[in-house]
This record gives structure tokens, C-alpha cells and sequence, in this order.
């Protein structure tokens, strides 16, 4: 099996956050009642995208260390095809609010259950405070979420 390059692993990261990002906007769209919660989870995960990518760049200069040997990929490859399947439903309407709300809290705690965002070893006190929001914004998407009550 090929090892997962740096640039691909942090590309799969990017790519699962820019798809969490097209879910809540589709949920905004979908549960109007609730468009304010998703639209502001939508736009954090837009932002999240982009942090990944200004470390990804910090890493191609390195900058910033990454240690894809302990990188799970095909565990994220798992997460971004049953998020593309998610995202699917969602396009054709077939997600309850309560379905919407669980698959939120499950995705999200799932990227803190699997560490994703402590592959990145750094020295810079710039890029420790990007991963340390990372993981709290994330931690918070679960709370927030979980405020709706359908
Ligand atoms: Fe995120």
C-alpha cells in the first residue's frame, strides 16, 4: 500500500471540512427555523478549510511539521464518502431536522475521536493556536448543534 503524501493527507482534510461546509449550508437552506445556527456552522467550516490550507502551505515550506505515518487516510476516506452519501440525501430532501441534528454531532465528534487535527507537529506558536481552534471550534459545533431541539 502507498503511504499518503503529506500534501494528500492534508488535502483529504481540507476536502472534509469544505464538505461539512456544503452539508450545513444545505441545512441552512432546508430548516429555516434553525437557518442562523447552520449558516454560522457553514462559514466556520469555510474558515476551517482555509486554516488547513494556510497550514498545508506552512508544511510545503516546512514550517510546520506533519506526520502522516500516523495519519489514518482510509479512515478519513470512509468519513468523506458516507459525508458525500449524507450530503446526497440532503440535496434530495430526504433528511428529517433530526436526522440533520444527529449526523451533525456524530461527524463532528467523530473528527475529535480520531484526532485528526494533531497530525501537525509545530514549533510555531502561530500554528499551535490555529490547531487549538481547530479542536475547540469543533468541540463547540457539537454543543451548538445540540441546542436545537427538534
Ligand atoms: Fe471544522
Amino acid at each position: 500500500m502507498h503511504k499518503t503524501s503529506k500534501k494528500d493527507a492534508i488535502g483529504l482534510m481540507i476536502k472534509q471540512e469544505s464538505l461539512l461546509a456544503k452539508l450545513y449550508k444545505l441545512f441552512a437552506e432546508q430548516f429555516p427555523e434553525h437557518r442562523e445556527t447552520w449558516s454560522e456552522l457553514a462559514a466556520e467550516e469555510k474558515k476551517h478549510a482555509n486554516w488547513l490550507r494556510q497550514l498545508g502551505d506552512a508544511v510545503e515550506k516546512g514550517i510546520v511539521g506533519f506526520e502522516e505515518g500516523r495519519f489514518k487516510a482510509p479512515a478519513l476516506k470512509i468519513y468523506i464518502a458516507h459525508l458525500e452519501q449524507i450530503i446526497a440525501r440532503a440535496e434530495k430532501k430526504e433528511l428529517t431536522l433530526t436526522s440533520a441534528v444527529s449526523y451533525t454531532v456524530d461527524f463532528e465528534r467523530s473528527l475529535i475521536e480520531k484526532n485528526v487535527f494533531t497530525h501537525f507537529d509545530s514549533a510555531s506558536e502561530q500554528a499551535r493556536s490555529v490547531l487549538n481552534r481547530l479542536k475547540s471550534e469543533t468541540e463547540a459545533h457539537i454543543q451548538k448543534i445540540q441546542t436545537i431541539d427538534p
